[in-house]
């Protein structure tokens, strides 16, 4: 937890694009301050499994941080937003469009008023172009930018994945654009606003399609499974093929249940050692020297029947069972993991990537740990605060207010909702 020790996030981040990304830079060691609307966080309260307890949807991505809240359409929270932007180095939000500029803080008067201090903005589409002004989910992004067309069969519909591409990772992205900006605000005394639009960092995690698409005005590509030709136009959705040279797939295994499967990589070193070994079991003892398959070309050319004889093999093995044969042969393979499998996997475990935690209002839970392992700075994990528990902490300890000051912010409503008027 040392390498971002004393780096201070004004955190306005809400759902999951944007405290994603300060989750982890608190799992580095920053102090996130997150300052939250009144109400909460929205998904304080969705999906909730336990009643009256902050939602897992909530907790798994606010570890780590320390919870005020601030009403910003009071001239007082206003006030405490300004005394708390002088004395942090980042602020981050997601907001939809124009949400701080409302508020009266554009990035220009931030700026005026923390010269040093780093923006990190969240939007679907960024600041200009003709998508600006709409809002953005996870799903929206990845319809958006690239993902869904290209996952599926090409005659079912378009699928969205299950990894959170758009929020979580334009989180990632908007992090390292973050650090860098720090980085030369250290050098130089200025920040910058660091901007990443959702359906970018879905197309930058589509990269591969994009090469893809270039190359279809050349000719086909060999190593998909599904039909493609010079001038398609659009890259078709290819199920489970690997994307890369090497020709990839994923192959039903025993008792052949929803993820009773091995995704398999035929490495071109491969072959000759898989042929050897599957050959003799399927009744074909010289597949190694097949001239169907003798080259990479020619696999790639026949790969449906390739498919189908890994296939037929793999009847008889679980997917276990499969790898256990397969990993000595160095064919790089990994079994369909559920999330139950995962949940209970020693591997997992050891890697400290499914850690318990305690809540004060849920109890125990489970949070995905820390991915990226620092040698010097390991993550310790604790759990995401109630809101507006560190209210009072955070403005003695960062703003030097004293109770009196506090008491007064109070009743003004600079940390509450006003009441509603009775109708
Ligand atoms: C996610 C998103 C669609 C949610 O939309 P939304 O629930 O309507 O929320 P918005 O961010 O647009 O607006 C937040 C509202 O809360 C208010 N609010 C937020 N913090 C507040 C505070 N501390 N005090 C007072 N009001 C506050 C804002 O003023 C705004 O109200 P307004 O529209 O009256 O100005 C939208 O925020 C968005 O598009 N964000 C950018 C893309 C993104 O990150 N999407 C992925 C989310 S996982």
């Amino acid at each position: 937890m040392e390498a971002l020790k004393g780096v201070r996030i004004l955190d306005m981040t809400h759902v999951q694009a944007g405290p994603t990304c300060s989750q982890l830079l608190a799992w580095m060691g920053a102090d996130v301050i997150k300052l939250e609307n009144p109400q909460g966080d929205a998904t304080r309260g969705q999906l909730r499994d336990v009643p009256n307890a902050d939602s897992l949807y909530f907790t798994m991505l606010n570890c780590n941080k320390r919870s005020i809240t601030v009403n910003m359409k009071s001239a007082e929270g206003k006030q405490v937003f300004v005394d708390l932007l002088k004395k942090c180095h980042i602020i981050m939000e997601n907001f939809g469009p124009g949400v701080l500029d409302r508020f009266g803080f554009t990035w220009q008067k931030i700026h005026e008023l923390n010269p040093k201090i780093v923006m990190g903005s969240i939007k679907g589409f960024g600041s200009r172009g003709p998508y600006a002004d709409f809002k953005a989910y996870e799903n929206v992004a990845q319809a958006m930018g690239g993902a869904m067309s290209t996952t599926g069969v090409p005659d079912g519909p378009p699928f969205v994945t299950g990894a959170q591409i758009g929020d979580t990772g334009t989180g990632l992205h908007l992090a390292i654009g973050m650090l860098a900006a720090l980085r030369q605000a250290d050098r130089t005394g200025e920040g910058q606003y660091v901007e990443v639009a959702m359906m970018d960092g879905v197309m930058n995690l589509c990269r591969v399609k994009f090469r893809d698409h270039q190359r279809l005005t050349r000719g086909d590509m060999p190593e998909y499974s599904v039909p493609t030709y010079k001038g398609m136009g659009e890259v078709p959705r290819a199920g489970n093929d690997s994307g890369g040279g090497q020709l990839g797939n994923a192959i039903h295994c025993k008792p052949h249940g929803a993820n009773d499967w091995l995704y398999i990589v035929v490495q071109e070193a491969v072959w000759e050692p898989l042929a050897k070994r599957i050959g003799p079991d399927l009744g074909i003892p010289d597949l190694a020297t097949d001239s169907r398959f003798a080259t990479i070309g020619e696999r790639r050319k026949n790969q449906q029947l390739m498919w189908t004889l890994i296939n037929k093999f793999a009847e008889k093995h679980t997917k276990r069972e499969l790898m256990a044969i397969l990993n000595p042969l160095d064919v790089p393979c990994g079994p369909i993991m559920s999330t139950q499998d995962l949940a209970n996997d020693e591997h997992v475990h050891g890697r400290d990537m499914w850690v318990e935690l305690d809540h004060p209002q849920r109890g125990k839970w489970w949070n995905v740990g820390m991915p990226i392992k620092l040698s010097a700075s390991p993550a310790m994990i604790k759990r995401s605060p109630t809101l507006g528990e560190h209210t009072d902490e955070v403005l003695k300890e960062v703003l030097g207010y004293d109770q009196a000051r506090i008491n007064s912010l109070r009743s003004a409503g600079a940390f509450s909702v006003p009441p509603k008027k009775a109708a």
